[in-house]
């Protein structure tokens, strides 16, 4: 069975002013899976999830070519609409960044930038999504708390309760649990497990374990190329190429 297609890349190119960090890119990422990106330092994991919420629309010098559609809609179009893309399309950073603000405030501040006023409602979200981030049970009685207080573990299922709360359709996670202990680490790993059934899903990893358990496609990505896209399962244990093969046996990266 082959799930509806989310994000369809094609013949994307990305530069950092004269820099080809991304060279021609074909890819499509089915909806409510997990995909996992893996690759050396510096091979273009970042930019790759950057360009599928136009986060560097921000950093000057960039240039996209080349098509992604998210929905059968280009996201690079004129007219697309990019405080909605970035609704839909949220994003989970290695370093846990809550702002400095109470926990209550960090996971009802995207609803209300959506106009939502009401505070039952707003209770209400930020309940949904604590919950969804698994972290209810250990915030709810602390939610006036500064979110930059807590724990690191705690900081980044905030964090994606945060994301949560603007009713996404696809989390984009780079790298969510470099930073975290072996069972923040695993909390997290979980979380995603259950995520899948409502998001889709896209994770950068280092860990070979951390993608092989948890993702259904794996992409490996090398200096700016995609080497090699397939099931996760077959990546693992049938590699095509000699070059993927090498990584994840750790012979280089
Ligand atoms: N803002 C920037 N300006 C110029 N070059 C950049 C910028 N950000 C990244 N690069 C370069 O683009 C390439 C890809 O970087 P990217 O951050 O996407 O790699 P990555 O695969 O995420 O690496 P890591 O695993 O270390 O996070 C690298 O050569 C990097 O130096
Ligand atoms: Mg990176």
């Amino acid at each position: 069975m082959t799930n509806n297609v989310k994000f369809k890349i094609t013949d994307l190119d990305f530069y950092y002013s004269d820099f080809h960090a991304l060279k021609n890119i074909n890819m499509e990422i089915e909806e409510k899976l997990v995909t996992a990106f893996i690759g050396p330092s510096g091979c273009g994991k970042s930019t790759f999830l950057k360009t599928l919420n136009r986060m560097q629309d921000l950093v000057p010098g960039t240039r996209v070519d080349g098509k992604i559609e998210l929905d059968g809609q280009d996201i690079y179009q004129k007219n697309y609409d990019v405080n909605l893309l970035r609704k839909k399309v949220g994003m989970v950073f290695q370093q846990p960044n809550p702002f400095p603000k109470s926990i209550y405030d960090n996971i009802a501040y995207g609803p209300r930038t959506h106009g939502i006023k009401d505070s039952k409602e707003l209770d209400r979200i930020v309940e949904e999504s604590l919950r969804g981030a698994a972290i209810w049970d250990e915030v709810k009685d602390k939610l006036d708390r500064r979110a930059t207080d807590i724990s690191g573990g705690q900081q980044q299922r905030i964090c994606i309760a945060r994301a949560i709360a603007n009713q996404p359709e696809v989390l984009l996670m780079d790298e969510p649990t470099s930073a975290l202990d072996p069972i923040s680490t695993n909390k997290i790993e979980e979380l995603v497990h259950e995520l899948k059934d409502k998001y889709t899903i896209i994770i950068v990893t280092h860990n070979m374990q951390q993608a092989a358990r948890i993702s259904d496609k794996t992409a490996f990505f090398l200096t700016g190329d995609v080497v090699e896209f397939n099931d996760t399962e077959a990546i693992f244990s049938t590699p095509q190429d000699q070059r993927t093969n090498d990584y994840i046996s750790g012979r280089f990266g």
